[in-house]
């Protein structure tokens, strides 16, 4: 495990996605029934914000959905569920701790 602070806790505001530059990497964070989810930002088909995008919740998942034309990312895998990615974005494990939000880098 190697915890790197991402942001303050008060910067992701319900299911709205937060990017923050971690250990020299776009990051997109969500809060999502408590837990903070943290993808690669890059959407892997066209280069879009992920932490732009909407979270939805499908059947026991829980994706993000770009902005741009509308691929799913699982937020726990990272995987594309959905055209026109295929690609999966790399996920983290992330943790609040004394007010931070912290990424797993390792
Ligand atoms: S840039 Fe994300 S689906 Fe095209």
């Amino acid at each position: 495990m190697a915890y790197v602070k991402a942001c303050a806790s008060t910067e992701i505001v319900g299911e709205a996605g937060t990017c923050a530059m971690v250990g020299g990497k776009k990051i997109a964070l969500f809060r999502v029934d408590g837990k903070i989810l943290a993808v690669d930002d890059m959407c892997t088909h066209d280069e879009a914000s992920l932490a732009e995008g909407t979270v939805l919740h499908e059947n026991e998942r829980c994706v993000v959905e770009c902005p741009w034309h509308g691929a799913h990312f699982d937020l726990v895998s990272g995987k594309a569920v959905t055209f026109p990615a295929v690609t999966p974005v790399t996920a983290y494990i992330a943790r609040e701790l004394n007010g931070s939000v912290e990424v797993d880098m390792a």
